[in-house]
């Protein structure tokens, strides 16, 4: 299947540019599965929860029309990430395919002033079968959890679609680790660009990435433009979980001899 990573560069607020530019991003590739930034329509750095709100749409809202129709229209699946107005407001990746929503995932760990805005995931880590393959989803910081692609890998995925606005800059090497350590893909993209609101001051680092259950990075962008690339990957790697004759990844896990 072939996978793609779609790098933007959104202007804060502008929602319809933003939605229309990474829809140019995505129609200038052949892909099963797109994934996007988080946040990738209206920009990150809200001044306040009031102003998140604002921006804000419930999960059918014109974001989503845009790209189920891209995603009818052309046979795909897309994960996005957009601020969702729900019974909270949440840092939300929604997956979308052909026949509509797939399902969609609420961002369990929280980053700096996120916690200001946002209200935290309250659906756990789901995967979805799809024809495309089981996709899980987390968003950013979560990869500083080893918990999420745990829960993830454990759950049966075999791609974690990974929207971010990185503004660290440990990410892009610490993803190698995390697909090694659960053998499963892992698809992060990233935004880049610089959003100076309200005395806060934020650079996002791009270099967004494939990298595959043994830990190869399979492609990664740069860390100043806009861009797409697209990796052929075969997702059912992701079920060997097997090291060797005598260590099986999962199964060798000593849950007795761990404080959780
Ligand atoms: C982040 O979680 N957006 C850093």
């Amino acid at each position: 299947m072939r996978l793609a990573i779609v790098q933007t560069s959104p202007v804060f607020g502008e929602a319809s540019a933003n939605v229309k530019a990474a829809l140019n991003l995505m129609s200038s590739v052949e892909a099963d599965l797109y994934v996007l930034p988080e946040l990738f329509n209206t920009g990150y750095n809200f001044l306040d929860g009031r102003e998140a709100e604002a921006l804000s749409e419930p999960m059918d809202g014109p974001t989503f029309v845009s790209l189920a129709e891209f995603a009818r229209e052309y046979g795909r699946y897309v994960v996005y990430g957009f601020a969702e107005r729900g019974p909270n407001l949440y840092n939300s990746a929604a997956l979308v395919g052909p026949s509509g929503l797939v399902g969609r995932y609420r961002k369990v760990h929280l980053f700096d002033r996120e916690n200001l805005v946002f209200a935290p995931g309250d659906l756990g880590f789901p995967v979805f079968d799809t024809p495309v393959g089981r996709i899980g989803m987390m968003i950013c910081f979560d990869w500083m959890y080893p918990e999420s692609a745990r829960t993830l890998a454990l759950k049966g995925t075999q791609i974690i679609a990974h929207p971010a606005n990185l503004v660290m800059p440990h990410c892009p090497d610490a993803l190698v680790t995390r697909c090694l350590e659960n053998r499963v893909f892992a698809a992060t993209a990233n935004r880049v660009g610089r959003e100076d609101r309200g005395g806060h001051d934020l650079r996002f680092i791009g270099d967004s990435e494939v990298v595959s259950p043994r830990g190869e990075i399979l492609v990664r962008l740069g860390d100043s433009d806009a861009g797409v690339a697209v990796s052929e990957i075969e997702p059912a790697l992701s079920d060997d979980k097997r090291i060797n004759d005598h260590n099986d990844l999962l199964r060798g896990r000593r849950t007795d001899c761990y404080e959780l």
